[in-house]
């Protein structure tokens, strides 16, 4: 077995499946690692730690939703013998203030930063792919987003971005030691636009609704969200609107050498994909409810293209 392996936390989720699948194409180690994934990991059960840090040499550290066990996690790391730390946290984070949103993840990126491994922070702004499902398609009902944001525009990142630059950081040790790579896409879009954007590539009628942050949380616990959970993501909302968050970045670019995907590109299958201009050939498969109807419709093979 070999003994330079690298652990991926949060293995089932949308960031850490797509770097995953990169990793292992580049015959790299991987074990993957979350609660339900064949490698459990348990950020509430620090017992089942070391067994998973066991030869690990890399770790890509993807927070739990509140991300208070990371310090910890960090010490037990060091302990086991790890070397390297990449931490996936938020665009901007230095920004974020005195709220518990931002304290969480500053505390997150003060664990890495702390300790005496090498490390690199990769700070993404919202992943384009929050509209395909959780959690900003779970409140809006049928053909109607609604999200407490209005007109401070948000530089959405395609998480094929993300992983890429995440393949990239956790497969070239000491290239991107001590970097805080600020992810962003290349130009910022209020929510209602990108909405836009959907609604047109998709030829469905969906239209942005603005809620307060108070309506939002009430939705989200009505859905089945704990309320601190609910309260967290709101505050994210509170915090956007302050748009501390909103400009862009060229992190992207440095790294991979190419620039980020545009939500200003999208095209439905056939308008362009496959075209030389395509630079993220993986479609969003956004999904969303048209008004009036309960079902889901799966909209494939969306293309992000410049
Ligand atoms: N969404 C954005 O726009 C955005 C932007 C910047 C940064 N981020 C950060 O990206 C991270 C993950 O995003 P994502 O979209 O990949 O999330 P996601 O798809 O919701 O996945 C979350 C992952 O965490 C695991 N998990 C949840 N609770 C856990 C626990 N108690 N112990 C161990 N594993 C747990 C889940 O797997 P199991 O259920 O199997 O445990 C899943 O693999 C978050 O930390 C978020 O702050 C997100």
């Amino acid at each position: 077995m070999s003994n330079d392996i690298t652990l991926v936390l949060g293995a089932t989720g949308n960031t850490v499946r797509r770097v995953t699948a990169r990793l292992r194409l580049r015959d790299t180690p991987v074990r993957a690692a979350s609660r339900s994934s064949r490698t459990p990991f348990d950020w509430s059960h620090p017992a089942g730690w070391d067994q998973v840090l066991r030869d690990v040499t890399t770790a890509y550290v993807v927070p739990p939703p509140v991300p208070g066990p990371v310090h910890d996690f960090v010490a037990r790391a060091e302990a086991a013998g790890v070397r390297r730390l990449v931490l996936l946290s938020g665009h901007g984070a230095d920004d974020w203030g005195d709220s518990a949103f931002g304290l969480d993840m500053r505390s997150a990126e003060d664990a890495v930063r702390g300790s005496a491994l090498e490390w690199t922070i990769l700070r993404a702004s919202d992943f384009a792919q929050n509209f395909d499902g959780h959690p900003f398609r779970t409140p809006p009902a049928a053909g109607e987003p609604a999200l407490p944001a209005g007109a401070v525009p948000e530089p959405f990142i395609d998480l094929e971005d993300v992983a890429d630059v995440a393949a990239a950081v956790l497969s070239e040790p000491g290239q991107h030691a001590g970097r805080v790579c600020e992810l962003t896409g290349p130009r910022g879009l209020t929510w209602a636009e990108a909405v836009e954007l959907i609604s047109r590539a998709s030829g469905l009628p969906i239209v942005y609704r603005r809620v307060c942050p108070a309506e939002y949380t009430a939705t989200l616990v009505q859905e089945g969200w704990g309320q601190s959970e609910a309260q967290h993501l709101a505050e994210m909302f509170v915090l956007l609107e302050r748009g501390t968050a909103a400009w862009t970045s060229d992190d992207v670019a440095t790294v991979l050498g190419l620039r980020a995907a545009d939500l200003r590109g999208l095209r439905p299958a056939g308008h362009g994909s496959g075209s030389p201009a395509v630079l993220s050939p993986a479609g969003l498969g956004l999904a969303c409810r048209a008004p009036g109807s309960g079902a889901p419709h799966a909209i494939p093979h969306i293309h992000i293209t410049c």
